[in-house]
C-alpha cells in the first residue's frame, strides 16, 4: 500500500470536494457486472431483476469488485430503471436486449395515469441493500449511490427501451410540452426521494446517470431538462456529494455544471483538461478513458491513462473512472491492472 498516514476520509470523498488526496482515486462505472466471473456465477442462478430485489445478493454484488480490484468506492448495485417498476409500465430485461418497457409512456394521458411512488414501500429493497453493503464494506472505502436523470429515465418509459434517436422522446417534448414537464417533474421528486432514501440508508456520494442526454440540442437541454435535473438536485440531502454524469455531452458541460453536481463525469469524447476548462475550477471532475481501452493489454492503455491524469495535472478534484460503463468482454486482469496504475502514477506525481 501506499506510504504515509492514512487519510481521515476517503480519498473519493475528498476529491468530490476539491480537496487534495495522496493519488487520484478511482472506480469504475458497471464495476460490477457480466466482465466478473463471482458475478456470471450468481446470475447463473439468479435473473437480473431477482439479484437487484434480494439484498443479501445484492450487496454481495456491490463488494466483489472492492475485493477484487481493489477500487476506491463500490457503487450499490442495483440499475436506474428499478424506480420505474412501481410506476406501473411493466418492466422487464429481455435476454441479450437490455431492459423493456411493455406499455410504454407516449400521450399526455399516459402521463397524467402515473401516479406518485411511496419510495419505502416500492425500493426498500435497496435501501436493504445499503444498509448490507455499507457494513460489509471497510470504512476507508465509500459507498455510492445513484439514479437516472429524469430526461434518461424519461427516455426509457417513452421509447418502451434503448434508442438512438430519441424520436418518440423529443416528439412528446416539442408537441406535448405540458405533459413533458408532468412527466419529469414527477420523475425528479421521485428520483429525489429515492436518493434521499440511499443518503438514509449509508451511501456517502449519488452519481445521477444522465447517460444519453448528449442526444439534445443545447437549447432543448436549456428550456426542457436543466430545470427538473437543478429541482432533482436541490432537493437532496446536503453534504453529500453529486457526480453528475452524461455521454456525449461536450456541448452541454456548461449548462450540466449549471443544472448542479459537485462532479461533472466526462466521457471520453472530449479531452478532460478541456471540458474542465469549459466549466471552470469550481467543479470537480470524474472520467475518461473510453471502455474500450481496456480491451487491450494494459501496455497499450498506459499511454491513454497518462494522458488524462496529465490532463488533470495533479489537480484537486479528478476521479478517475472510463467514460462510460465496462463492456461485457472486458478482461477483468485489465481492469485490475488499470486501477494500480491509475494509484501507481498519480502517487508517483
Ligand atoms: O455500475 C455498477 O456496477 C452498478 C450497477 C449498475 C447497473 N446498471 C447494473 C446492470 C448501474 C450503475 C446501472 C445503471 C444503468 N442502467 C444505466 C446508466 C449507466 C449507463 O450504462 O449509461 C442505464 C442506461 C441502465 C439501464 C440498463 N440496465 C441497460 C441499458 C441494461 C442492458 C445493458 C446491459 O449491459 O446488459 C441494463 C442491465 C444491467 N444493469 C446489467 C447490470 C449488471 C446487466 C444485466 C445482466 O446481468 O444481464
Amino acid at each position: 500500500m501506499l506510504s504515509g498516514v492514512p487519510p481521515v476520509e476517503p480519498t473519493l470523498l475528498l476529491a468530490a470536494r476539491r480537496q487534495p488526496t495522496p493519488f487520484t482515486p478511482v472506480w469504475l462505472m458497471r464495476q460490477a457486472g457480466r466482465y466478473m466471473p463471482e458475478y456470471r456465477a450468481l446470475r447463473a442462478r439468479h435473473s437480473f431483476l431477482e439479484l437487484c430485489k434480494t439484498p443479501q445478493v445484492a450487496a454481495e454484488v456491490t463488494l466483489q469488485p472492492v475485493e477484487r480490484l481493489g477500487v476506491d468506492a463500490a457503487i450499490l448495485f442495483a440499475d436506474i430503471l428499478l424506480i420505474v417498476e412501481p410506476l406501473g409500465v411493466g418492466l422487464e430485461f429481455a435476454k441479450g436486449e437490455g431492459p423493456v418497457i411493455q406499455r410504454p409512456v407516449r400521450t399526455a394521458a399516459d402521463v397524467a395515469r402515473l401516479a406518485p411512488v411511496d419510495v419505502e414501500s416500492a425500493v426498500g429493497f435497496v435501501f436493504e441493500t445499503v444498509r448490507l453493503a455499507r457494513r460489509g464494506l471497510p470504512a476507508g472505502v465509500p459507498l455510492i449511490g445513484f439514479a437516472g436523470a429524469p430526461f434518461t429515465v424519461a427516455s426509457y418509459l417513452i421509447e418502451g427501451g434503448p434508442s438512438r434517436d430519441f424520436v418518440a422522446t423529443k416528439r412528446l417534448m416539442h408537441e406535448e410540452p405540458e405533459a413533458w414537464d408532468r412527466l419529469l417533474a414527477l420523475l425528479a421528486k421521485t428520483t429525489a426521494a429515492y436518493l434521499n432514501g440511499q443518503i438514509a440508508a449509508g451511501v456517502q456520494a449519488v452519481q445521477l446517470f444522465d447517460s444519453w442526454v448528449g442526444a439534445l440540442s443545447p437549447d432543448d437541454y436549456r428550456e426542457s431538462v436543466a430545470p427538473h435535473t437543478r429541482t432533482l438536485i436541490e432537493g437532496l440531502a446536503p453534504g453529500v456529494p453529486v457526480i453528475h454524469f452524461g455521454t456525449g455531452t461536450a456541448g452541454l458541460l456548461a449548462l450540466m455544471r449549471e443544472a448542479g453536481g459537485d462532479v461533472i463525469g466526462l466521457d471520453w469524447r472530449v479531452e478532460l483538461g478541456a471540458g474542465w476548462r469549459v466549466m471552470g475550477d469550481g467543479v470537480a471532475v470524474q472520467g475518461n478513458l473510453d471502455p474500450v481501452a481496456l480491451l487491450s493489454p494494459p501496455k497499450r492503455f498506459e499511454p491513454a491513462v497518462r494522458r488524462i491524469l496529465d490532463a488533470a495535472g495533479g489537480r484537486p478534484g479528478h476521479i478517475f473512472n472510463l467514460g462510460h460503463g465496462i463492456l461485457p468482454s472486458t478482461p477483468v486482469e485489465h481492469v485490475k491492472a488499470l486501477v494500480d496504475m491509475v494509484h501507481e502514477l498519480s502517487a508517483r506525481r
